[in-house]
């Protein structure tokens, strides 16, 4: 057992916390406010090769791991969450199925351009109606010929408006519910694809969240990822690596409060001596940064497995709840920390609290994640 990462991974932190705190960091709080996208970000990920961390070089990725792709999230995040699940969103939700189930043909023309980041993934799951319960979806796949015919819509979709190609799933037979969803990629100019209404939102308020409408939408067959009935395992599958990015995720809005609250409690001085003298707030950092570290050891683990090949689901849902929990907690203390300071936006731990709240809540909510742990435990 060896708990020290490989040198790989110590440089693909060190550039990526480097790109955050130089590229990322200086303009988070202006695009938090404006509710702003910027794509040169995602632009500068990819000539770092961010945007294909896992994959092999054949599809246009650098041939690094998920433990890479996990570090690199949690960087982002601990100054950005919004770039943090930008880039999760794209690698683990659109990549992943992609890498996984697609054809070669199928790879080289959508893996490949995601890869090297001229064009950015998003995913296509959640409805109005069908949110913890993902086999209730109503949108339609209908065979027309050599084209599939789409109709109903999604919501919540990170990166949409943005994103290039989706990987969608609806019912090609809406008589059997979940052995009845097919996946599907597609692309955002196909005939009947259009954005809908952008989220505004508590946190995570510069990655773009909306609805996408499929009236008519024209995909053609070749774009059928596996076959007719395997989108619903699919969809979970793909889910059981995501949970992990946005383990990553939480991790890092954590790190990242609680860098800030360390930095302020050794300055402020009150009764004469820095508060981080007193344990009332001493006991307080000690408390946040040993939560984050074990949510940083389960993340770990997760992408580990993954890595592996090893069965990763039940520790990927683990890795989510905890570290989604710690983070909210971590945050909300930070701004305790701060006092009145916390509260306002002139520090960054309003916005990490803010941002933290979504980790228990997207790819499953913390309620879910113990459903999954649960079934699996007792299986
Ligand atoms: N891997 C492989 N197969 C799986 C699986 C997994 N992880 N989970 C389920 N399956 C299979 C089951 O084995 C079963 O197959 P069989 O019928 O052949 O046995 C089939 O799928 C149906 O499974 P269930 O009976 O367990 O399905 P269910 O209806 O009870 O739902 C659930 C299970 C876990 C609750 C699921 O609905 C779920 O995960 N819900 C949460 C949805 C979610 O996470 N949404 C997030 C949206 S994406 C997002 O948030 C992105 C973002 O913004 C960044």
């Amino acid at each position: 057992m060896n708990f020290r990462l490989s040198e790989e991974h110590e440089m693909i932190r060190k550039m990526v916390r480097d790109f955050a705190r130089n590229e990322v960091a200086p303009t988070a709080a202006e695009r938090d406010e404006e509710e702003r996208f910027d794509r040169e970000i995602f632009d500068k990920m990819a000539e770092l090769g961010l945007t294909g961390i896992p994959w092999p070089e054949e599809y246009g990725g650098i041939g690094s791991d998920y433990l890479a792709y996990c570090i690199a999230i949690e960087e982002l995040s601990r100054v950005c969450a919004s770039t943090g699940v930008t880039l999760s969103a794209h690698t683990s939700l659109a990549g992943w199925p992609i890498y996984k189930f697609g054809s070669e043909e199928q790879k080289q023309q959508y893996l490949r351009p995601m890869a090297e980041g001229s064009k950015i993934g998003g995913y296509g799951l959640t409805e109005p109606g069908s949110g913890s319960d993902a086999g209730a979806m109503r949108t339609t796949a209908r065979r027309d010929g050599d084209h599939y015919i789409l109709n109903g819509s999604k919501i919540f979709i990170t990166n949409g408006g943005v994103a290039d190609i989706y990987v969608v799933f609806a019912l090609t037979d809406p008589s059997s519910k979940q052995k009845g969803t097919t996946a599907f990629i597609v692309e955002s100019d196909f005939p009947g694809f259009s954005v809908g209404k952008k989220e505004k939102k508590l946190g995570i308020r510069s990655s773009p969240t909306t609805e996408i409408i499929f009236e008519d939408c024209k995909v053609p067959v070749t774009n059928r990822l596996g076959e007719e009935g395997d989108g619903f395992k699919i969809a979970m599958m793909t889910l059981d690596g995501g949970r992990n990015g946005i383990a990553a995720q939480a991790v890092g809005i954590a790190q990242g409060a609680l860098d800030a609250a360390v930095d302020y409690a050794k300055e402020r001085q009150q009764f004469g001596k820095p508060i981080a003298a007193n344990q009332g707030i001493g006991f307080k950092l000690a408390d946040m940064a040993t939560n984050i570290e074990a949510a940083r050891l389960l993340t770990y683990q997760a992408a580990w497995l993954e890595s592996q090949g090893l069965p990763y689901g039940k520790e990927s849902a683990m890795s989510k709840l905890f570290a989604g929990d710690t983070a909210m907690k971590v945050t909300t203390e930070a701004v305790q920390v701060f006092g009145g300071y916390g509260y306002t936006k002139d520090y960054p731990v309003e916005r990490f609290m803010r941002d933290a709240k979504i980790t228990q809540i997207y790819e499953g909510t913390q309620e879910i994640q113990r459903l999954v742990i649960s079934r699996m435990i007792t299986k």
